[in-house]
């Protein structure tokens, strides 16, 4: 009973953070820590973007409440990048301007979610979707995925079809892919959609990565199809594309009926997004094209540098390595625990791949722009020698 002391049963099902540890471990032992488990960047936004930029005498009332929708000034520099960017001329009142995709996915899922209902989730994920979900009462069954879409044989649309039972609400995509590094290509999302439109699922479509690409362009964008209008809810965030993730400004649509009622919901939450950073914003949409371009090349040399490095394939976009150690573990281990360990002390923090899905107890995750190139590299001669040896 979640009466005093007991605390209420979902709850539960948060995990506690396994990093400060590690951190401690990694700090008692060395000069200089590569924080490689934090999903960000090394470089700063473009400076009509920054928090410093925004002033009080060009925005009156800087610091009181935003309309909840969001600043009319941010939602149109969004339609516009839209507008620029996949072609499409959205309705703005289906626009909701909202704390980063995290609140987006947050408040989508407590909308749509009763306690209970089954959200598809392949994996490896962003290991926040597994916890959201779970936050509303409901359940996110994890499909292993994009780390088997190389396997021969495997059928994407038959994993995902297998775990379909007459619960399941939605089905949460996220191309490029936090942390396996994968662009879904058309075929898999042709797969995906099939699976959603004959079992009648919500479309969860994590677009946080949707400039960070590398060797070719994507797919065209899910929720851009006509047949998904109906069911796609897409989060876009500035915090990959624009280096904006501490100002927490992101933008979430999706069909009417949806979209009303996260407004409605929103109010509860935060009420609107930070006014100062929603100037920001407009500064990062309106002048930070070049600064996109410029990351993506540099964020694709960082990314082949590790995966050269650590003799992985190379990603295809995203921030992250994926990597299976189990051939790096000791006999019977159980999980990755110990080879983490040995990367802290070498002043290295890793993810430990259980928290983007269960099946990935024997894999760890690295970012590769939480650093600047010279101290990546770095980073990675430590961890090459312990990429080599199995203990
Ligand atoms: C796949 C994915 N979706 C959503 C988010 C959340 O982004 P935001 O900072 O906008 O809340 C992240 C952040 O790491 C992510 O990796």
């Amino acid at each position: 009973m979640p009466r005093f002391p007991n605390i209420a049963e979902h709850a539960h099902s948060v995990s506690a953070r396994v990093y400060s540890k590690l951190a401690q471990r990694a700090r008692a032992e060395n000069a200089e820590v590569f924080p490689l488990h934090v999903g960000d960047t090394y470089r700063d936004p473009v400076p009509a973007a920054r928090a410093e930029r925004q002033l009080s005498d060009e925005h009156p009332g800087l610091h009181k409440y935003a309309p909840v929708q969001g600043e009319p000034s941010a939602i149109d520099a969004f339609l516009d990048y839209v507008q620029a960017r996949h072609g499409e001329t959205l309705d703005r009142e289906l626009v909701q301007v909202m704390s980063g995709a995290t609140a987006g996915v947050s408040i989508v899922c407590q909308v749509l979610l009763e306690p209970w209902d089954e959200v598809l989730l392949p994996s490896p994920f962003w290991p926040l979707s597994r916890g959201i979900i779970a936050t509303k009462g409901a359940v996110p069954v994890q499909v292993p995925f994009y780390t088997r879409l190389d396997e021969p044989g495997f059928d994407p649309e038959a994993a995902l079809e297998a775990a379909v039972t007459e619960r399941t609400v939605a089905l949460y995509v996220n191309t490029p892919n936090n942390p396996s590094g994968r662009v879904l290509s058309a075929d898999s999302i042709e797969a995906m959609l099939r699976v959603a439109k004959r079992h009648d699922l919500w479309l969860f479509c994590d677009e946080a990565y949707e400039e960070i690409y590398f060797d070719r362009e994507p797919p065209e964008a899910i929720w851009k199809r006509p047949e998904t209008r109906d069911r796609a809810i897409a989060f876009h965030t500035l915090s990959k594309t624009y280096g904006f993730a501490g100002a927490r400004i992101g933008f979430t649509h999706g069909p009417k009926r949806v979209m009303g009622a996260v407004r409605g919901m929103q109010t509860f939450h935060t009420y609107c997004a930070a006014r100062p950073m929603q100037f920001g914003a407009v500064g990062a949409l309106r002048e930070g094209g070049g600064w996109v371009e410029e990351s993506r090349a540099l964020y694709r040399d960082a990314g082949y540098l590790a995966a050269d490095a650590l003799g992985v394939s190379r990603p295809e976009g995203g921030t992250f390595l994926f990597l299976d150690v189990s051939g790096l573990l000791e006999a019977g281990a159980e999980d990755c625990s110990a080879f983490l360990e040995r990367c802290a002390d070498e002043g290295v923090l890793l993810t430990p791949g259980r928290s983007c899905g269960d099946d990935y107890a024997r894999w760890v995750r690295l970012c590769f722009t939480s650093v600047p190139p010279a101290r990546l590299a770095a980073a990675l001669e430590k961890l090459a020698s312990l990429f080599r040896t199995p203990s």
